[in-house]
């Protein structure tokens, strides 16, 4: 139970760099999430963090104690992959007690340890089977017991939920929040879903390429993205490519197409822009302070508690809006046309990037 600290983090391997430079600084009890595509270089953090691999260079922290170096066992980092790796011929409480067992922990402790765990993640009453005898999501519960059996100061998950169907994924999901708050430990996640990451945890690292791009709560992630990779990776969004025609201080005038919005909020160099609007900042009346695109409805998609809008601009540029209120959106079909209005300060100005 202690910070983590990365620091510049460089890891290369046959020519390629994996992680290009990462610096975290991860807080006693929070649980942290690297979030990211495939390849961009979470399992190789993890894999540092837990004395699996060693960096290049760099520097990693177990609060005042350097560990960049020190064999795994000797960290108090457990790794749980993302697919269990649990001892087929063994049983569940066999599994859990072999951490224990290769520790030298007397029969006695190991005995009221497992009983521990299995009580924490609701598995009493299944010491005796085997893993081929667990659905899924018992048997993740029996990696993390086994991973916290031997009380770790830092438990790393890596795509521990990718294996289960939707549903268990959600209870899982909860479940590893209880246990995280429960015992008051330090957990790093990882994970490529971002609604995922954002219900579990207290900060994000997006990570893209081998490089972090923000790190921040979710709901700072999630309202106040820095790149366009931040904001197109955080859920459906519209990113709509612009070009700053002028400048006024820190408002500028964008154009795309034959449209041309004003008063917008932007500071950067960059004359190649994305405008992000969230598909719930949409409305369909005017605002005090609201630009507005007339456009052609294309779809429109119910989902119960809200209505998709999806319409197309001068025919190619798509935009989705999302409502709540159904009686906005009754009337409206497809080929009708349709008025988004969105308020200006609701559009976040990015430099293109991607
Ligand atoms: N042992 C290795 N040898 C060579 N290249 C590797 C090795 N491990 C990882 N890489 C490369 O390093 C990069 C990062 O890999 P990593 O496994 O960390 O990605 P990831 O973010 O965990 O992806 P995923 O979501 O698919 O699990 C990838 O380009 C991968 O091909
Ligand atoms: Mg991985």
């Amino acid at each position: 139970m202690v910070d983590v600290k990365l620091e510049n983090i460089v890891k290369t391997f046959d020519g390629t760099t994996a992680l290009k430079g990462i610096s975290l600084s991860i807080k006693h009890r929070e649980l942290f999430t690297l979030l990211g595509p495939s390849g961009c270089g979470k399992s190789t953090t993890l894999r540092i963090i837990a004395g699996l691999d060693y960096p290049d260079t760099g520097h990693i922290h177990f609060g005042d104690e350097e560990v960049t170096y020190l064999p795994s066992y000797e960290r108090g980092a457990v790794l749980v992959f993302q697919n269990y790796a649990l001892w087929p011929h063994m049983t569940v409480f066999d599994n859990i007690a072999y951490g224990l067992r290769i520790r030298k922990v007397p029969r006695e402790e190991i005995k009221k340890k497992v009983e521990w765990a299995l009580e924490l993640v609701k598995l009493k009453g299944f010491e005796n089977r085997y893993p081929t005898q667990l659905s899924g999501g018992q048997q993740q519960r029996v990696a993390i017991a086994r991973a916290l059996v031997v009380e770790p100061k830092v438990l790393l998950l890596d795509e521990p939920l990718s294996n289960l169907d939707a549903k268990l994924r959600l209870e899982m999901r909860s479940e590893i929040r209880r246990i995280q708050r429960e015992l008051g430990i330090t957990v790093i996640y990882v994970t490529h879903d971002q609604e995922e990451a954002m219900a579990i945890s207290d900060r994000i690292a997006v990570m893209n390429v081998g490089t972090i791009e923000q790190i921040g709560t979710p709901r700072e992630i999630y309202e106040k993205p820095r790149t366009e990779f931040v904001a197109s990776f955080m859920g459906k969004t519209n990113v709509i490519p612009a070009r700053v025609v002028e400048r006024d201080g820190d408002r500028i005038t964008v154009e795309f197409g034959s449209f041309r919005l004003d008063g917008l909020h932007y500071t950067e160099k960059s004359d190649n822009v994305v405008l992000v609007i969230r598909p719930e900042r949409i409305r369909l009346k005017s605002g005090e302070n609201t630009v507005s695109l007339t456009g052609t409805v294309d779809l429109v998609e119910y989902y119960g508690f809200f209505t998709e809008i999806i319409a197309l601009f001068e025919g190619e540029l798509r935009i989705i809006a999302r409502t709540i209120s159904d009686r906005e959106v009754t009337g409206l079909r497809p080929t009708n046309p349709v008025t988004f209005y969105i308020d200006r300060d609701d559009i976040i100005v990015l430099p293109k990037q991607l």
